[in-house]
C-alpha cells in the first residue's frame, strides 16, 4: 500500500519526522524509512544553537546540512528547528548583557536562516520555541530575564528580513488542547500580529501520553489560530507509554495517533504533522521521562507499529 506522504500529499497535507544525524549517516534502514515514508523533515538536534553556533560568529553547519542535503536528495521540504529557545543554547549567550545578548540574536538567526533563505527545500522555521510556562505566564527564561519580551517581536522580524519567503513559527508543548497555556498563546499571535510582526504559523508540539488522556478541544484549538490567519501544525507529535508495551497500550497510542490526524485534517489550515522521529530505536522518550517509551510509530526493528497503520489509515 501506498506511503504515509503519498497518502499526506492527496489530502494536501505534510506528513513529517524528525532526524537524527547518526543514524542517518549510518543506517541505510533508517535512511530508507525516513525518505519513503516523510515529505518533510526536521532536525532533531543538528540546527539547534549549539550545533550551528557552538562559539560566538564560529558557525558550524556539518550536522545541518547534512539534514538539508538529505531532504533535497529525496524530495522533501525542511522545517528548521529552532532559532531562539532558552534551552541547547551555549552559556557564551546567556552570559551576555542586554544589547549583546540582542545582537547576537539577530546575528545568529540572519546567518542561519540567511545560509537556507535561497534553498527552496527549507520552507519554514520555528523562530522562537517554549517561550511560555505551563500557567501562561512568560516562561522566566534568559531571554526574558534579560530582553523582557520584547526579543519575540525582534526575532521574527530578524527571520522575516533574512528570507522573506520562509514561514515563520512560534512552537510550544502542552499547547495542543485549548487551556491556560493554549490561550496565552492564541492571545500573543493575535497582539504580534496587530503589530504587523511577521508570524505566519504556530507549532504545537504534541509530546503526549496515553496515561495522561488525549487533551481537550483539539480540533477547536487549532481552528481559533486558523481564524487568526495563521497556518497551524502538529510539529513533534510522539505519544508514549509506560513500559512494558502491550497490546492494548498499543491500541491506545494508535487511537491518539488517529485523532491527531483526523484534527488535523479537519482544519484547513493546519498544513501537516511532524513526529518526533519514526523508530522506538531513537527516541529522546526513554532518556527524558522515566519508565515511559514506545511513543513512535515503528518499533525498534523498524517494524511498523498499531500506530503507523492509524496514522495511514487516517491520512
Ligand atoms: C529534544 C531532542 O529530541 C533530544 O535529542 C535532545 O537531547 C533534547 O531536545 N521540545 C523541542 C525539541 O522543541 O527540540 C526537543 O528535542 C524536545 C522538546
Amino acid at each position: 500500500s501506498a506511503s504515509l506522504r503519498e497518502h499526506a500529499a492527496a489530502r494536501g497535507k505534510f506528513i513529517g519526522a524528525a532526524l537524527a544525524t547518526s543514524p542517518l549517516a549510518n543506517e541505510a534502514s533508517y535512511r530508507n524509512i525516513a525518505s519513503t515514508e516523510f515529505s518533510q523533515i526536521t532536525a532533531e538536534n543538528a540546527m539547534k544553537w549549539d550545533a550551528t553556533e557552538p562559539s560566538q560568529n564560529q558557525f558550524s553547519w556539518s550536522g545541518a546540512d547534512a539534514i538539508v542535503d538529505f531532504a533535497t536528495q529525496n524530495n522533501q521540504q525542511v522545517h528548521g528547528h529552532t532559532l531562539v529557545w532558552h534551552s541547547q543554547t551555549p552559556n557564551w549567550v546567556q552570559n551576555l548583557g542586554a544589547d549583546a545578548m540582542r545582537s547576537a540574536m539577530q546575528n545568529h538567526i540572519a546567518k542561519v536562516v540567511g545560509r537556507y533563505a535561497s534553498n527552496p527545500a527549507v520552507v519554514s522555521w520555528d523562530v522562537v520555541n517554549e517561550v511560555f510556562d505551563d500557567n501562561g505566564n512568560m516562561r522566566n527564561s534568559f531571554w526574558y530575564q534579560k530582553l523582557g519580551d520584547s526579543y519575540i517581536a525582534d526575532a521574527f522580524r530578524a527571520a522575516r528580513a533574512a528570507d522573506p519567503d520562509a514561514r515563520l513559527c512560534i512552537n510550544d508543548y502542552n499547547v495542543e488542547g485549548v487551556n491556560a497555556k493554549s490561550t496565552a498563546m492564541y492571545n500573543l499571535v493575535r497582539s504580534l500580529r496587530a503589530q504587523n510582526v511577521p508570524v505566519d504559523c504556530v507549532g504545537l508540539q504534541g509530546h503526549l501520553a496515553i496515561q495522561y488522556g488525549f487533551p481537550g478541544q483539539v480540533q477547536q484549538n487549532l481552528q481559533r489560530f486558523a481564524d487568526l490567519g495563521v497556518e497551524v501544525r502538529f510539529t513533534e507529535i510522539d505519544i508514549r507509554m509506560q513500559m512494558p508495551r502491550d497490546a492494548s497500550k498499543d491500541a491506545q497510542q494508535a487511537t491518539y495517533y488517529s485523532n491527531v490526524i483526523n484534527a488535523c485534517l479537519a482544519v484547513t489550515r493546519c498544513s501537516g504533522v511532524t513526529i518526533w522521529g519514526f523508530t522506538d530505536k531513537y527516541s529522546w522518550v526513554p532518556d527524558t521521562f522515566s519508565g515511559q517509551g514506545a511513543a513512535l510509530i515503528y518499533d525498534e526493528s523498524y517494524n511498523p507499529k498499531p500506530a503507523y497503520t492509524a496514522v495511514h489509515d487516517a491520512l
